[in-house]
């Protein structure tokens, strides 16, 4: 059987980790890309990856690039190209630079890559897959957001933390969009099958949500030169794992939902089925009237950010 092949836009931090892990896992040959200002970089960091195969015992090729003749016809495109946040900076500060790299980045996919599955991680998140979605002109279904993985990790790992048990004991979902007003459902939240309501009280609850809210912000305001990239880049691999496996994985990922959650044809954080198809299923749950208020405000964050990019491109 073909190996999966496996493109990954942008070289940096999110980048080369998303390809260390996809290479680990051996989920497919790996195509490194970057622009061609950075010259021998990404030759230089796929290099170094594909000689830790011996060691790792993986078999994938690792190619570096600045050309995307070198990603035609790949089963999976992660666009990571962009800016990140500095402290301070907020991941809608972001906007204006990189919708106009993520365009670009999507013209040249939409030639070299016509059937792939795109995932696009740049940020803002949403704002990002909106934009990369319009310019592509693919099925939606191909088309999808990373957040949610990320999102979710992050509130799993803080309640493994707050209770001292295994996060794989720790299973939660988390809907909206990838910005401070991401919802957490605590009635999807479980561990080892008890729902979370029963083992952290309310008031703690609303704490790990906030911090689970912050939770790049945190990253940022540490490492002080840029965002977190060890996280979002597994968040990526497990996505891209779903995809050339077919594993039909029920995460959370931003997909565009039309008539569900009533949206109206906006990107925004949702559980899915993720299989070889991209978006197989979006699922409908049935959410309480807190967080359906939740959920809507985050998508009214969404709207308005989609808004201003539509505008900032325009000018
Ligand atoms: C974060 C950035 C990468 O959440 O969006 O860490």
């Amino acid at each position: 059987m073909r190996r999966a092949k496996i493109s990954i836009i942008g070289a940096g931090n999110v980048g080369a980790t998303c390809a260390h892990w996809c290479a680990a896992s051996e989920l497919g040959d790996i195509v490194l890309l970057d622009v061609p200002q950075t010259e021998n970089m990404p030759r230089g960091k796929a290099l170094d990856l594909k000689q830790t195969s011996p060691i790792m015992g993986f078999d994938s090729t690792v190619t570096g690039t600045n050309d995307y003749q070198d990603t035609a016809n790949s089963d999976v495109v992660v666009i990571t190209a962009g800016i990140a946040r500095k402290p301070g900076m907020s991941r809608d500060d972001l906007l204006s630079t990189n919708a106009k790299i993520v365009s670009s980045v999507a013209e040249q996919v939409k030639s070299s890559s016509p059937n792939a599955v795109v995932i696009v991680v740049s940020n803002p998140l949403d704002a990002m897959v909106q934009r990369a979605f319009q310019v592509l002109g693919f099925p939606s279904n191909r088309v999808i957001g990373q957040a949610g993985v990320l999102d979710t990790a992050r509130f799993r790992t803080f309640i493994a933390m707050e209770l001292g048990v295994s996060v794989e004991d720790v299973s939660a979902m988390l809907m909206g969009g990838h910005g401070d007003t991401m919802v957490p459902i605590a009635s999807c939240t479980s561990v080892g099958g008890i729902p979370v309501s029963q083992l952290i009280p309310d008031a703690r609850m609303a704490e790990i949500v906030q911090r689970t809210r912050d939770g790049g912000a945190e990253i940022v305001s540490l490492l002080k030169t840029g965002s977190a990239y060890y996280a979002p880049a597994a968040a990526t691999a497990q996505m891209v794992e779903a995809i050339v496996r077919d594993k039909k994985r029920l995460i959370p990922c931003a997909a565009l939902c039309q008539s569900e959650y009533g949206v109206g044809g906006y990107y925004v954080g949702v559980p899915v089925i993720l299989g070889t198809g991209g978006v197989e299923k979006i699922i409908q749950l049935s959410l309480t009237d807190s967080e359906k208020a939740a959920f809507q405000k985050s998508v009214d964050a969404v709207k308005s950010l989609v808004a201003s990019m539509e505008s900032l491109l325009k000018a």
